[in-house]
C-alpha cells in the first residue's frame, strides 16, 4: 500500500512516515517546506533504510499535485500540511484560511479526478471548543474555537464530512490530536520550530539546551490541582501509530470516523517540567507569568474508541516522551539547521 503525506517533513509527518516505512508500506512526501526542511526527509531514510518518493510543491497548487498523484498513484493520502501556530492564526487569519482550507480541498478535487478513495486527516482537540465537557469524547459537538487557526479545523472537519456525503466510495479519517510531544528515539528526527516555540514541550527543550534563558509558566491560579494548566501529551511516535491503524482503517470502510488520539492521562506545566527535569538530569529555569489568552485550565481525551475500534492505545509515558525530547535537541541543537 502506497500513502501519500501532504506536509510529510513536518514534526508529525516525519514521525509517521518512519512507522509507515517500518510497517512495509510505501511513502511519498509532498511538502514546500515553509515550516520544515527536506533534511528531514534524508534522516527518514536513514533510520529506515528505506527510500521515500518525495516532491517538493505547495499542496494549493492543483496542477502539480494532480500530477504528483497521477504519477505516483497513492492508495491514501494523509492531510499534515497546515499552519499551526495559534498566535499568528490571529495575526493572519486570511493566510490560515487560504493555506489549511485551500489545501484540503485541492487535495479532494485531485482524489477525486484520480479515483484515490482512502483520505486521513490531521485534525486536533481544539474543535472540541471552550464549552464542552471534560474529558472529551467524539460523540461530543464541535464548538466554537478561540482563534482562526481553531476554526479552519473545525470548518475541515465539516468539508470533509460533506465531501464523504456525497461520494459513498470515500472513506475519511478524522483524528483528533491532543499535544504531541517526543521525537523518534533515535534523535534524529524531532520538532524543529522556527524562532521563538509556541509549545511547551519546544520551550522546554531549548532552555535545556540554553537557547532560551528560561521558560515562562502562563498562570499559576487556574483551578486545578497545582494552579497550572494540563494537558493531554502523547508521544509522537505513538501518534505516528495511530495513523498506521487509521490508514488500514480506511482501506477497509466508507464513510467518516473520528478518533482521538491522546492518552487520556492530564499532567500540569509544572509537572512537566519536574518531569524533565527528573528524566535528564537538568534542571530548567521558570517564572510565572499572566495567562495566556485563550488558554483553557485543562482538557484531555477519553481514548476509549481508538482502543475498541482501531485497537491503538497510547504506551509511552511521560518519562519517554520528556528523555526522547531530550536526545533530539541535545543532538541537534539548533534542529535540522546543524
Ligand atoms: P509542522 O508544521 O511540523 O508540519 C506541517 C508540514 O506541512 C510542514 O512540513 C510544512 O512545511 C507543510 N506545509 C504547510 N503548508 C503547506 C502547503 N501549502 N504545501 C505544502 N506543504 C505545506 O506541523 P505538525 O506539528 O507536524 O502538524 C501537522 C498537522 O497536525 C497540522 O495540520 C497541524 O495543524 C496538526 N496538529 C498538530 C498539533 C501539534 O501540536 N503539533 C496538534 C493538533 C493538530
Ligand atoms: C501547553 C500548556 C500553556 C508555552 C496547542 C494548540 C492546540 C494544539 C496543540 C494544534 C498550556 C503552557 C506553553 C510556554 C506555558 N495544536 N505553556 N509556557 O495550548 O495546549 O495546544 O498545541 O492543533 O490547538 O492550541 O499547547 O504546548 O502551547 O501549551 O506555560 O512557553 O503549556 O499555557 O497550558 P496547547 P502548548
Amino acid at each position: 500500500m502506497k500513502i501519500l503525506l501532504a506536509g510529510g517533513a513536518g514534526y508529525i509527518g516525519s514521525h509517521t512516515a518512519v512507522e509507515l516505512l517500518n510497517a512495509g508500506l510505501e511513502v511519498v512526501i509532498v511538502d514546500n517546506y515553509c515550516n520544515s526542511s527536506p533534511v528531514a526527509i534524508e534522516r527518514i531514510e536513514e533510520i529506515t533504510g528505506k527510500k521515500v518518493e518525495a516532491f517538493e510543491a505547495d499542496i494549493k497548487d492543483k496542477e502539480k499535485v494532480f500530477e504528483i498523484m497521477k504519477q505516483t498513484k497513492p492508495d491514501c493520502v494523509i492531510h499534515f500540511a497546515g499552519l499551526k501556530a495559534v498566535g499568528e492564526s490571529v495575526q493572519l487569519p486570511l493566510k490560515y484560511y487560504r493555506n489549511n482550507i485551500d489545501t484540503t480541498i485541492t487535495l479532494l478535487e485531485c482524489m477525486e479526478e484520480l479515483g484515490i478513495k482512502n483520505f486521513v486527516f490531521s485534525s486536533s482537540a481544539t474543535v472540541y471548543g471552550e464549552e464542552n465537557d471534560i474529558p472529551y469524547v467524539e460523540t461530543m459537538r464541535r464548538l466554537s474555537c478561540s482563534n482562526p487557526y481553531g476554526w479552519t479545523k473545525y470548518m475541515m472537519e465539516q468539508i470533509l464530512e460533506d465531501a464523504a456525503k456525497a461520494d459513498s466510495e470515500l472513506s475519511v479519517v478524522l483524528l483528533r490530536y491532543f499535544n504531541p510531544i517526543g521525537a523518534h528515539e533515535s534523535g534524529r528526527i524531532g520538532e524543529d520550530p522556527q524562532g521563538i516555540p509556541n509549545n511547551l514541550m519546544p520551550y522546554i527543550a531549548q532552555v535545556a539546551v540554553g537557547r532560551r534563558d528560561h521558560l515562562t509558566i502562563f498562570g499559576n491560579d487556574y483551578e486545578t490541582k497545582d494552579g497550572t494548566c494540563r494537558r493531554d501529551y502523547i508521544h509522537v511516535m505513538d501518534l505516528a501509530n495511530g495513523h498506521l491503524k487509521a490508514v488500514l482503517y480506511a482501506d477497509q470502510h466508507k464513510g467518516v470516523e473520528v478518533f482521538n488520539l491522546g492518552t487520556g492521562n492530564p499532567f500540569s506545566v509544572l509537572e512537566i517540567v519536574h518531569a524533565f527535569e527528573n528524566a535528564n538530569g537538568i534542571e530548567i529555569k521558570y517564572e510565572f507569568g499572566e495567562k495566556r489568552a485563550g488558554d483553557l485550565p485543562e482538557f484531555w481525551a477519553n481514548a476509549d474508541k481508538a482502543k475498541e475500534v482501531l485497537g491503538w492505545e497510547a504506551n509511552r509515558t511521560i518519562e519517554e516522551m520528556c528523555r526522547d525530547t531530550w536526545n533530539w535537541q541535545k543532538n541537534n541543537p539548533n534542529g535540522y539547521n546543524n
